[in-house]
């Protein structure tokens, strides 16, 4: 199994139902999917999973992951804080596939809340599907962890 065929997934109680669709999904695809929990629908907060994820992530231990809750939003604010991390909140396939061409996600982030099994589905095998464009992306990718402001080279 290569680096890029292992996967982490993890949740918060409004993104259980769907992430336990999506892992076997993403197993019938032939992922190796480590699930980080959690194993059933008891409230918990999100950024306790978030930080486990991305942490792995942001170290490259694990190169791709997917967050859920129910907007999509605490897990993509406590993902994006870690280095080399592009956490994205997709809420369509088209917005999937842009998040990987354009911005090089190496993390999904469903609303689970606002987005169904089929359509969940449809953006999480988007978000496999498309690979980073590079080129001008790769340059503007580089320069989300800049603190410099650099506008200046490119006018
Ligand atoms: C949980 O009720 C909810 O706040 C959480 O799933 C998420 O939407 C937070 O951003």
């Amino acid at each position: 199994m290569s680096h890029s065929r292992k996967i982490l997934i993890a949740s918060d109680h409004a993104g259980f139902e769907l992430k336990e669709k999506l892992e076997a999904q993403l197993a019938a695809l032939g992922y190796s999917v480590e699930d980080l929990g959690p194993n059933d629908e008891r409230s918990v907060d999100y950024a306790d999973f978030a930080h486990a994820l991305a942490e792995r992530v942001s170290s490259g231990e694990s190169e791709r992951g997917v967050l859920l809750c129910g907007t999509g939003l605490g897990m993509s604010y406590t993902a994006n804080r870690y280095p080399h991390v592009r956490a994205a909140v997709a809420w369509a396939p088209e917005i999937a596939a842009l998040a990987r061409e354009h911005n090089d996600a190496n993390v999904l982030v469903l609303p689970a809340r606002f987005v169904g099994e089929v359509e969940g589905k449809a953006i999480l095998q988007a978000w496999l599907d498309t690979p980073f464009a590079g080129g001008r992306h790769a340059r503007r990718v580089e320069k989300i962890e800049r603190s410099q402001n650099s506008t200046e080279e490119h006018r």
